[in-house]
C-alpha cells in the first residue's frame, strides 16, 4: 500500500509539474499562473516524495466553494489521490462554514462521479451541451448542515441513466478552461 499524498497548497515552483499531469485538463502554464494569482482560487497539490501526482483547483466565492478541476497523474490513480485532494477542501469548505460546495462534470466521466458521490454530492441538474464538443454537465453539490457542519444526504434530483430534457442555458465560464472537464 502507498503511503498516503502530502496535501500542500500549489505553489509556483508547482506550475510546470502541475500542468504536465493530465493533457485532459486543458491547462497549460499561463493559465495555472492565473489561477494562482487569483485572490479566490484555493489550490493543492498531492505530492509523494518530490512528485506532484495530483491537483484540484477550486474557487471560494462568498458562502460557496466551487471545484474547477481535479486530476490524479494518470500513472497513480486508483490510489487515493483524488480523495485525499477532496478530503483536505471539504475540511477546508467546512472550516470556513462554506453552504455548498457545487462542481459541473461531463455526463460521460464515470470516474469523476464516483469520486464525487463517494464525498456524497449528489446530482441537481444538467447543462444541456455546456461542454465545446457539446456534451452535458451534470452539476453536483455537496451541502453542509450548517448546524453540524455535516454533510447532508440527499438524493439525485436528475436521473443520469437517460437524457436529461433542460433547456439551454448560458454558457459557463470560459475564462476558466478548468472548468469546461
Ligand atoms: C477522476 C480522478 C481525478 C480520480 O482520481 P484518483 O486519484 O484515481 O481517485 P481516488 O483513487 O482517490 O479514488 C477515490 C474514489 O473515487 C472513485 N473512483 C475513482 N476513480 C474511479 C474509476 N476509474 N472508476 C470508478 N470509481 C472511481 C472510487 O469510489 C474511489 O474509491 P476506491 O478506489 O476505494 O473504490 C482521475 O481519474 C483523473 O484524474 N481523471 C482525469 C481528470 C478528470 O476527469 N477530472 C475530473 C474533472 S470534473
Amino acid at each position: 500500500m502507498p503511503a498516503a499524498p502530502v496535501i500542500d497548497f500549489m505553489r509556483e515552483g508547482d506550475v510546470a509539474d502541475v500542468a504536465s499531469i493530465d493533457e485532459a485538463t486543458r491547462m497549460n502554464e499561463d493559465q495555472l499562473r492565473t489561477e494562482l494569482a487569483r485572490t479566490w482560487a484555493r489550490t493543492w497539490v498531492a505530492r509523494e516524495g518530490t512528485d506532484v501526482v495530483g491537483y484540484l483547483l477550486t474557487w471560494h466565492v462568498a458562502d460557496e466553494l466551487h471545484v474547477m478541476n481535479v486530476a490524479t497523474r494518470a500513472d497513480r490513480r486508483r490510489r487515493g489521490v483524488a480523495r485525499a485532494l477532496l478530503d483536505e477542501a471539504v475540511a477546508y469548505a467546512r472550516d470556513r462554514k462554506v453552504k455548498h460546495v457545487l462542481l459541473e462534470v461531463r455526463r460521460s466521466n464515470a470516474a469523476a462521479i464516483a469520486l464525487y458521490r463517494a464525498f456524497g454530492f449528489f446530482a441537481m441538474g444538467v447543462r444541456a451541451r455546456y461542454y465545446p464538443d457539446d456534451e452535458d454537465a451534470v452539476e453536483m453539490v455537496l451541502l453542509f448542515d450548517p448546524a453540524t457542519g455535516k454533510t447532508v444526504e440527499h438524493e439525485d434530483e436528475v436521473k443520469l441513466g437517460s437524457p436529461v430534457d433542460s433547456p439551454p442555458e448560458a454558457p459557463g465560464p470560459n475564462s476558466s478552461a478548468a472548468a469546461k472537464r
